[in-house]
């Protein structure tokens, strides 16, 4: 099949979606073998247990979920809440339900210290209602030692599951209403996806796509392939149908969500690139705007430069993380590109897509980096300008290849570098911001602004999002939430605007 045909297929083939019917579900026969019905099954079984509940408690069940670490574990969560909705439970605004899930992240030491503090707290909260159950899943729970402090430790859980049998989610629940004591289900690894089960939206107008999940590069700090396992791409005819479904309920952006999202599609059975796949998204009527997350510097291709130029749809931003400056660290971080490769992709980005912003991610203190190498990171900060940095203190990461590597940077010159970089970053960012301060954008309007602005304060404000990603308040009420709005961009306040609407 050639390639434009393919395009075509997977297009035409985008049908609607449907959820299946749980009132037409018999919860008294045998389980189904079949993903996804089998998990309706067990969500219709779920159901059965929220009216016996409901029966007894003279109230519905409530559910709350608490998500740490990246977009993709907070898609996780939509899936999760999605599914105890359709069980019967309802949001609680607070760990006081009936019901508390934590999808927990491990990439840095103080994502994991996070965790067990909220777990304490839910101790003497389950103390005051008995029925309370408390579940974990996410990436932490892949980890052995976790699980081991878990049972040691907090006993009080009733269910952990991984990353990889999520989408077994409604039967793991089912199993743990029906009993009692901790049950554990932690797989190794999984090749499989499931496609079409409920999930939730946090905002009406915007949504994350899983495009791929896992990861293959294997960076030598970080423990996500390990706890996430490797990378698979969905098939482009899932992804289509699933932001059709979502543009048809009122999403207007979307954005595309993997660890590499550049080395998309790859293991296909009939590959198709990033940047292709890109393209047939753009196609889809009433979509307004595509972002994705993240691009490793290593697979970004000229044909998604290209693309992105083109583009009405995809937004003016791109994260590229850099993670350190130095070619000496970035070969210890088998990062498998040098500064100057870096530097060059970021100019070409930058002379091709001029209003393009361009964000990253740094780490300070990976073992063996040295001021010198430092002062090489600030230099590309410098030369690229990023329009804004998240910059991460190193955490040794057990079971990584750099938690074995001799000379762990010594705390004090990590502190000292973090907020000598930080210094930069900030001026740099402003910098940047500064640039637009009298010109006119598009924003998207997300919700209105909790904590008016000073002298504004008696006027109602909503925040909205510029193409490139920055905020910009400006006056406006609640009925704008959603919209796409022309502003111009009156007053540069650092990292966000202060603007009008025009
Ligand atoms: N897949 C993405 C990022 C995933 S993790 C990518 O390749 O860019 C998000 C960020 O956390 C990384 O970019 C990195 O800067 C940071 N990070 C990962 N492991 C870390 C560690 N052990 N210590 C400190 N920061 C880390
Ligand atoms: Fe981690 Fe590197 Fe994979 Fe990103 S690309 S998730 S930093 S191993
Ligand atoms: Fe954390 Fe897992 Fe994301 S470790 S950053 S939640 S992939």
């Amino acid at each position: 099949m050639g390639k434009g045909e393919r395009q075509e297929k997977i297009y035409n083939q985008a049908l609607h979606h449907t959820e299946m019917d749980l009132d037409k579900i018999d919860i008294n026969a045998e389980p189904p073998i079949e993903e996804p019905v089998r998990q309706y099954y067990f969500i219709a079984k779920c159901r059965e247990w929220v009216e016996g509940f409901e029966r007894k408690a003279g109230r519905c069940p409530s559910f709350f979920t608490q998500t740490f670490g990246c977009q993709m574990n907070a898609r996780d969560s939509e899936k999760l809440e999605g599914i105890l909705r359709a069980a019967g439970f309802k949001a609680a605004d607070s760990e006081d339900a009936d019901f508390v899930i934590f999808n927990t992240c491990t990439v840095r030491d103080n994502a994991n210290q996070r965790v067990y503090g909220r777990l304490g707290e839910l101790k003497g909260r389950k103390r005051r209602n008995p029925s309370m159950r408390i579940a974990l899943c996410g990436c932490m729970m892949q980890e052995p030692s976790v699980i081991e402090k878990i049972r040691t430790s907090y006993p009080f859980v009733d269910l952990i599951f991984g990353t990889h049998n999520i989408y077994k989610f409604a039967e793991l629940m089912y199993a743990s209403l029906e009993t009692e004591g901790m049950l554990i289900d932690i797989w190794e690894d999984t090749d499989r996806i499931v496609e079409n089960l409920p999930t939730e939206r946090k905002y009406p107008f915007k949504s994350g796509i899983n495009i791929m999940f896992g990861c293959n590069n294997f960076c030598s700090y970080c423990i996500v392939p390990y706890v996430r396992g490797r990378e698979r791409s969905r098939e482009p005819e899932d992804i289509i149908r699933e932001i059709k479904r979502l543009t048809a309920d009122g999403v207007v952006e979307v954005m595309l969500l993997g660890q590499n999202v550049n080395s998309y599609g790859r293991n296909l059975k009939h590959p198709l690139t990033f940047a292709e796949l890109l393209q047939e998204v753009e196609k889809i009527e009433g979509l307004q705007r595509i972002r994705f997350m993240t691009s490793h510097p290593k697979d970004l291709s000229d044909e998604l430069i290209q693309v992105m130029r083109d583009s009405k749809k995809i937004c003016r931003h791109l994260h590229l993380p850099l993670q350190s400056g130095s070619t000496r660290i970035l070969e210890k971080m088998n990062r498998r590109y040098t500064r100057e490769q870096y530097v060059e992709l970021a100019l070409k980005i930058r002379s091709e897509i001029p209003d393009i912003a361009i964000t990253t991610d740094i780490i300070v203190g990976f073992p063996g980096e040295t001021p010198e190498d430092l002062e090489e990171t600030i230099d590309v900060v410098r030369t690229v300008k990023f329009d804004n940095a998240f910059t991460f203190i190193y955490s040794k990461r057990t079971g990584t290849p750099a938690a074995a590597m001799e000379d762990q940077v010594s705390e004090k010159q990590v502190r000292e570098g973090f907020d000598k970089l930080l210094k930069v970053v900030q001026d740099t960012a402003r910098e940047q911001a500064a640039k637009y301060v009298g010109s006119i954008g598009e924003a998207l309007i997300e919700e209105v602004n909790g904590d008016d602005d000073g002298a504004q304060s008696c006027q109602s404000l909503v925040t909205g999002r510029l193409s490139n990603n920055m905020i910009v308040h400006v006056p406006g009420d609640a009925s704008l939430i959603g919209k796409t709005v022309r502003v111009s961009l009156d007053e540069c306040k650092g990292f966000y605007y202060m603007g009008t609407i025009l």
